[in-house]
């Protein structure tokens, strides 16, 4: 279908909203919505919002603020909706502060996103939509229409049932739920249609992940990606986000057994401080998780990691801190990403004693940060002078060049041929940045 309208979406938050971002244009496509790159001028905007850390609602109303000013520019014509967790957790307050706003969907309703439209088309209608439906959305989304590229999403669960403290996640989005095999394995094969070579799968638990398998019984992680592992053409697998506790021995063996499984592995551990992963209830010791790495390790020698990391629960001490920074020191960590904690409205956290100090917080953080840095510098240095295999996605950043992936997801770029795009080749690392590497291409050698 020719697109007659433009749609814009703005995507804030996680990998999972960058997936609900696509298939929102997806429902959107049949009523002649086709994407623009710019806000302004657009027939719709869509603001996909997160609320998993500080400031998240104040940074919505003012985006908002300026998406009146060009709403007002098109004569109010533009339809403008809030999506994602701030509008599942405070969809009333959104439509009561910002009345110009259209449409308040949360993130297990947008497959009803054509009919919200045809509601608000009506003058004056507002719509907010955050329930949890008794249908599944998934049963209502069509294929995807647009081909997210040779590297693709596919969230095979949603929701989380692990109530750590400090989490906003079991309240905006809900309980576990797992898509079935079935349909994960036809989204799959249709992606690979569409040019997709690595998938990578999406849920906020995703290791929690259990479905119905075609036979009707229920599998896990580990025998879903043995059935990925078989879709033709399909060359890389990955999945994120996990929890220590949902990896199971089948998931762990999955990383001996597939080649296509990627050795990197994004599995959060917050702290390295049992007595801060209790008060987190996290239900695992820091012990525990060493134990899952050194499986993890013994089935895939070479298997990097990132995590998670949070300072300054409430209660952290300097020595809960330091227990933090030596879990780092025993592991080792490709990459990872830390945050200082933040007080979510709702959670058993925001209101426990010994809060720590904003100065404090700031002070752990630029230490584990520098930790962090040195370690990924090491691991990107230590990459140098080997050859790796290369996932190609797309032209690089000057004529000539073509930019891919490593299988520890550092971005890789090299000269090449642009018909190199979508396929696999080994490329010698010559040079590391902080943040990606540079190569050539390894000449197959011919046999004489
Ligand atoms: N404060 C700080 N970080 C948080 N995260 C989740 N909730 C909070 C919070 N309240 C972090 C966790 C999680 C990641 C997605 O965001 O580390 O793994
Ligand atoms: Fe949030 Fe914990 Fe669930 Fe992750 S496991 S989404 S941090 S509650």
């Amino acid at each position: 279908m020719i697109p007659t309208k433009r749609l814009h979406v703005i995507t804030w938050g996680c990998q999972m909203n960058v997936y609900d971002s696509g298939r929102m244009a997806d429902v959107l496509a049949p009523l002649g919505y086709g994407p623009t790159s710019e806000p302004d001028g657009a027939d719709m905007v869509i603001l996909n919002t997160c609320h998993i850390r500080d400031k998240a609602s104040e940074k919505v109303f003012s985006e908002l603020g300026r998406l009146r000013l060009l709403k007002e520019a098109s004569g109010n014509r533009m339809v403008l909706a809030v999506a994602g967790c701030v509008a599942q957790a405070e969809g009333a307050e959104i439509l009561a502060r910002a009345p110009y706003v259209d449409i308040v969907l949360g993130p297990q309703t947008y497959h009803r996103l054509p009919e919200m439209v045809a509601r608000a088309a009506r003058a004056g209608n507002k719509v907010i939509e955050t329930d949890f439906p008794p249908e599944d959305k998934f049963d209502h989304l069509p294929d995807s229409a647009t081909p997210q590229g040779v590297t693709a999403f596919l969230t095979i669960q949603e929701g989380c049932d692990k109530f750590c403290s400090f989490c906003v996640v079991p309240y905006t989005r809900g309980a576990e739920q797992s898509r079935s095999a079935a349909a994960i394995l036809r989204e799959a094969a249709h992606l690979v249609g569409q040019g997709a070579r690595e998938i990578t799968l999406l849920g906020q638990n995703v290791n929690a992940w259990h479905g119905e398998a075609p036979d009707g019984s229920i599998w896990g992680l580990g025998r879903l990606l043995r059935e990925l592992a078989d879709v033709p053409d399909l060359l890389r697998l990955r999945y994120a986000t996990s929890h220590p506790r949902d990896m199971t021995d089948d998931l762990i063996g999955a990383h001996r057994d597939i080649p296509a499984l990627m050795p990197f592995l994004h599995l959060p551990v917050q702290s390295g401080s049992d007595r801060i992963l209790a008060a987190m209830n996290r239900k695992h010791t820091a012990d525990d998780f060493r134990r899952i790495v050194d499986r993890l390790r013994d089935a895939r020698p070479g298997l990097a990691l990132s995590s998670d990391f949070i300072v300054g629960h409430p209660g952290e001490t300097e020595a809960d801190f330091e227990a933090t920074m030596t879990l780092v020191r025993d592991i080792g960590f490709a990459m990872a990403y830390s945050f200082k904690y933040s007080s979510r409205p709702g959670t058993p956290a925001a209101g426990a004693p010994g809060q720590v100090s904003e100065a404090g917080k700031d002070q752990r953080l630029q230490a584990l940060q520098a930790l962090l840095r040195d370690q990924q510098t090491a691991f990107n240095a230590g990459c140098t002078g080997l050859d790796l295999p290369v996932l190609f996605t797309g032209p690089g950043r000057h004529p000539g060049q073509i930019a891919g992936r490593s299988p520890f997801l550092q971005p890789v770029h090299l000269s090449g041929n642009a018909s190199l795009i979508g396929t696999e080749a080994m490329v010698r690392i010559v040079a590391n940045h902080p943040n990606s590497l540079a190569g050539t291409l390894v000449q197959e050698r011919r046999s004489a």
